[in-house]
């Protein structure tokens, strides 16, 4: 355990310093986070029995993933451009932007903490939390193609 939170506060650091490739570094991290969320859908729908300790494990992961979210080193003035869906809003709203990953960091450690022991208790947690998803990409992204 110690050692997971000295390397979460490692790549933490690291990200604050510089990011060589904003752009990517960003997408990796929704990436993670889609995945990490894809993890307990399943379970959410019924299609797998409910599971606490996997549900903890994947919100302590969502936690460190949300911890990384670095919003100064992943949304430099020099990203707005290039083969990303971020939108043009993040620089015109960027307490807003911040509002929205503060709230959705708040929303993951309390499902954390919550430790949800029955698939009532998932399906609240997980509601508050994926309703994140869909509210900052409706603001802060934009749909190509
Ligand atoms: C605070 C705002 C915010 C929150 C909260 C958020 N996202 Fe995102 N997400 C973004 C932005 C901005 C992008 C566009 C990044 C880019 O293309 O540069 C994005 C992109 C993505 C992508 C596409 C990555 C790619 O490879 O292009 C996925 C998948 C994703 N988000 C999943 C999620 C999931 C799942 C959640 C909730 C658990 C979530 N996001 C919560 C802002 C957010």
């Amino acid at each position: 355990m110690k050692s997971l939170i000295l390397s979460i506060a490692i790549a933490a650091t690291a990200f604050s310093v510089a990011s060589a490739d904003p752009i990517a570094d960003r997408k990796a991290i929704m990436k993670e986070r889609g995945g990490l969320v894809g993890q307990l859908a399943p379970m959410v729908k019924g299609e797998q029995p409910f599971d606490a300790a996997k549900v903890a494990e994947v919100f302590t992961a969502l936690q460190a993933n949300a911890a990384k979210f670095d919003i100064p080193a992943l949304f430099p003035e020099s990203s707005k451009e290039g083969d990303t869906t971020a939108s043009p809003k993040i620089w015109e709203d960027m307490a807003g932007f911040k509002a929205a990953a503060d709230k959705f960091s708040a929303d993951v450690a309390a499902a954390a903490a919550a430790k949800p022991q029955d698939l009532d208790a998932l399906k609240a947690s997980f509601g508050t939390v994926a309703g994140n998803c869909a509210s900052c990409h409706e603001a802060f992204r934009v749909k190509k193609g």
